[in-house]
């Protein structure tokens, strides 16, 4: 029988997510695992979706991770220039990599164990530092996870009233090898494997405490200026 703490991944059909599950479950956790294709599915341009999976999640959930995101597919390609800008593919951007985020922490930060530590963390990126940006481009994807860190801040301010042991915040799990990274992985890069780059992203999620709340945390721990 399963008697680990309860934890919850969504985005468990992606390359971090599906690591992140294989190595909680077989620690003992008793998880959670949503996607589009999972029963029930979590689509993040359908709240509904949204709600009904938090509802089966039940409360007391000890760790809940959004391991969702989006780069690229057929239609967009990251941006090397404003000429490239389309309302389209920002809007898009901005959906799965911050709206759909923000009406997770709506329905699961409310379902984070009291009284005891709890984290939820959303997987963010380096490249959504506005203080890291020398490189530019990147547009859509830059702007959407700056935009997914104020709202983890945010929400982290409002989280720390009614629940002050909880932990919401972002967090960059390096460069890993999953669909979202393979067409932009250069040489020189350092790049992990999904299920490295899990083990150090639940090193993190093991240790944080509320004074992490509303920040963007590295694989190792450590701060990254928004
Ligand atoms: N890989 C890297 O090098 C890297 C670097 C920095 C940050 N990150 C961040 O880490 C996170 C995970 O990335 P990854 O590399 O594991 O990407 P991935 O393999 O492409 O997985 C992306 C996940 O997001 C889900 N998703 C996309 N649109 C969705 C929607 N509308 N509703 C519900 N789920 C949706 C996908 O579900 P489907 O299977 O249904 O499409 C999939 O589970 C992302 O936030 C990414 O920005 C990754």
């Amino acid at each position: 029988m399963v008697t680990g703490p309860k934890a919850v991944v969504i985005g468990a059909s992606g390359g971090v997510g599906a690591a992140l599950v294989r190595l909680l479950t077989a620690r003992g956790d008793e998880v959670l695992a949503l996607s589009r294709a999972s029963t029930p599915p979590v689509d993040l341009a359908d709240e509904a979706t949204i709600a009904a999976a938090a509802a089966a999640a039940g409360t007391d959930l000890a760790l809940v991770i959004d391991a969702t995101g989006f780069l690229h597919n057929g239609h967009f390609r990251p941006e090397k220039s404003w000429r490239e800008l389309s309302t389209e593919h920002l809007a898009y951007s901005y959906l799965v990599n911050a709206v759909g985020p923000a009406l997770l922490m709506k329905h699961f930060l409310p379902r984070l164990a009291r009284g005891t530590r709890a984290v939820f963390a959303t997987l963010s990126a380096r490249v959504g530092s506005i203080e890291d940006n020398r490189a530019g481009g990147w547009y859509s994807y830059r702007a959407s996870k700056a935009a997914l860190n104020q709202l983890v801040r945010t929400a982290a301010v409002e989280l720390a009233r009614t629940n002050r042991e909880a932990v919401c915040f972002a967090l960059h799990p390096g460069t890993v090898a999953t669909p979202l990274s393979a067409p932009f992985a250069k040489t020189g890069l350092e790049v992990r494997e999904p299920d490295e780059a899990a083990a150090l992203l639940l090193g993190v999620l093991d240790r944080v405490t509320a004074t992490a709340s509303g920040r963007l945390l590295d694989y190792r721990g450590e701060v990254i200026p928004f």
